[in-house]
């Protein structure tokens, strides 16, 4: 039973976020899409050992995936600027860096699901020391 509600509630999520996606993601500027993701993160960072925003967390963090995905197709212009001859490794562990972003956000997900607070903590924090990597590297 509940793995049945789980699984219904995850369609609806991803139902709300396909949506979400449509109005934001897919045709904003990279810029503006971790902007989303940086006011994602923090809501998420300063309410995470709070239960009683577990659904709405889980909501944000599925918002999280979703702007992952669509970040992982945009070229920074860091990497657009390289030489040719560099280009195509920065954008491959740009992309590494960006599906480990999207694996633990769903991770993040599953932790609010399971109301495992001091999980989702530890995740959230693993996603900033990415964030950190990916931004000392790509962000100008
Ligand atoms: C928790 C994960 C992350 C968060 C919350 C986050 C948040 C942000 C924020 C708030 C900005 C500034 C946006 C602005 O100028 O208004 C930014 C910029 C940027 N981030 Fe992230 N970021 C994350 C992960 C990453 C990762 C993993 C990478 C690279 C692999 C990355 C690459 C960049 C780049 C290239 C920019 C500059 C975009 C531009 O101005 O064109 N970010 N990020």
């Amino acid at each position: 039973m509940k793995k049945i509600f789980f699984v219904s509630f995850a369609a609806v999520a991803l139902m709300m976020s396909s949506a979400f996606a449509q109005e934001l993601g897919s045709s904003a500027s990279l810029k503006q899409n971790m902007k989303q993701l940086g006011t994602l993160f923090k809501a998420i960072g300063s309410s995470v050992a709070d239960s009683s925003q577990n659904s709405k967390n889980l909501e944000k963090s599925q918002q999280m995936t979703v702007l992952f995905k669509i970040v992982a197709q945009q070229v920074p212009e860091t990497i657009a600027d390289l030489p040719d001859g560099e280009k195509e490794a920065a954008l491959k562990d740009y992309q590494d860096l960006m599906s480990q972003e999207v694996a633990l956000s769903e991770q993040l997900q599953q932790a609010f699901a399971n109301n495992d607070n001091a999980m989702a903590a530890k995740i959230l924090q693993h996603m900033g020391d990415i964030r950190k990597n990916g931004h000392g590297k790509y962000k100008e």
